[in-house]
């Protein structure tokens, strides 16, 4: 008797779980059921322009973010040329936490292929994050840097990601020799103890006109390449200054600083163990002083000592990147390819090798 009214009764049992599950569905959908929607959207006081917008660009399993109440900012944020349907959660949980930033500075934010959801929306950060050389483990100084100072996105990101917002010989390291021809050496980088290259190559009389006439085999190629280059458009170049040896270096500082001072030297030459001459790479060409720029020789290498491999080292205007005033007359190797990548941007080598060595 018993089983007999076990087995008539699991089929309702069933059934009512089935219909329970269907008229759930039904009613979920119905909520967000297109025709629903528009209704309540109306009724949050959108216009039918806006409730149009909506529907087109709010993704349907995202509806109930926005049915709290009606904010022109939702209309805005739709509208904007740069929106992306993918990102629209994100933008929410975004201006949620900045509901005082602007709409295009959430877009530009949150577009951006980092995480930036913890950091403060500002147009400041939207602005460096559309830059070209952002890089992203330097974000807080990024903005520690550009809340404390006057600048530009572009020059922000240049003066960190040259180490360049911490005081100049702070926080040295040793270069990496591994580099090669894109071995970094500045005020940040200095050689091994007593580094020397094992390559050095003697310039001859018709490339050379100074005592420091040795150069690393490939930088030197490249210079005779480029004197006999510059030839041929009558331009006459020598090196005056190639390789130093760290002892040089010590007794032209020393001469420098005693003459002028430390502060004042340090403007012009480096300490020993940071000069690019230690590394073999550079050359002086021609005459060392500020006269050197107005003459056809410096107008010829600033436009063409690229297609050579070499580039002004230390450019007006970058002062505050490489830490040196306006050298016309240095120029460094550093291989053809990235040689143009460096003019082409108008990049330092510091710039350079942040992003594209280091990073
Ligand atoms: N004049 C450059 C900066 C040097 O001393 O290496
Ligand atoms: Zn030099």
């Amino acid at each position: 008797m018993r089983k007999k009214i076990k087995i008539k009764k699991k089929p309702f049992i069933i059934l009512f779980i089935v219909v329970c599950l269907v008229s759930l569905l039904l009613v979920f959908n119905k909520a967000n059921s297109p025709i629903n929607m528009e209704d309540k959207l109306s009724k949050l006081g959108y216009s039918s322009s806006e409730v149009k917008t909506i529907m087109k660009n709010v993704p349907k399993d995202e509806y109930k973010l926005i049915l709290k109440k009606y904010n022109k900012s939702l209309v805005n944020l739709l509208s904007s040329k740069d929106y992306k349907e993918e990102n629209f959660k994100k933008y929410i949980e975004y201006y949620e936490k900045n509901p005082k930033a602007s709409i295009e500075d959430i877009i530009v934010i949150m577009n951006s292929k980092y995480n930036l959801m913890k950091y403060p929306a500002s147009s400041l950060l939207a602005s460096l994050v559309k830059e070209k050389y952002y890089i992203h483990r330097n974000v807080i100084r990024y903005l520690d840097y550009g809340n404390s100072h006057e600048a530009e996105a572009r020059k922000i990101i240049s003066i960190v990601n040259s180490k360049a917002d911490y005081k100049f010989y702070t926080d040295t390291k040793e270069a990496n020799v591994k580099d090669g021809n894109l071995i970094l050496v500045n005020k940040f980088y200095h050689l091994p103890d007593k580094y020397e290259p094992d390559d050095l190559v003697t310039l001859t009389e018709k490339y050379n006109q100074g005592v420091n006439n040795k150069m690393r085999k490939e930088a030197a190629d490249a210079f005779m390449k480029m004197v006999d280059g510059a030839m041929l458009d009558s331009i006459i170049l020598k090196n005056s200054s190639a390789y130093r040896s760290y002892d040089y270096q010590v007794n032209l500082y020393d001469r420098y600083a005693k003459r002028d001072g430390k502060e004042k030297a340090d403007i012009y030459s480096a300490r020993p163990g940071y000069s690019e001459h230690q590394t073999g790479l550079c050359s002086d060409i021609n005459k060392i002083d500020s006269s050197f720029a107005n003459t056809k020789e410096a107008k010829w290498l600033a436009g063409n000592a690229y297609k050579y491999g070499f580039i002004l080292r230390f450019p007006e205007g970058k002062e505050d990147i490489t830490g040196y005033k306006y050298e016309p007359w240095h120029f460094r190797y550093v291989g053809i390819d990235a040689a143009k990548v460096i003019y082409d941007n108008n990049l330092t080598l510091e710039e350079y090798y942040a992003y594209y060595i280091e990073k």
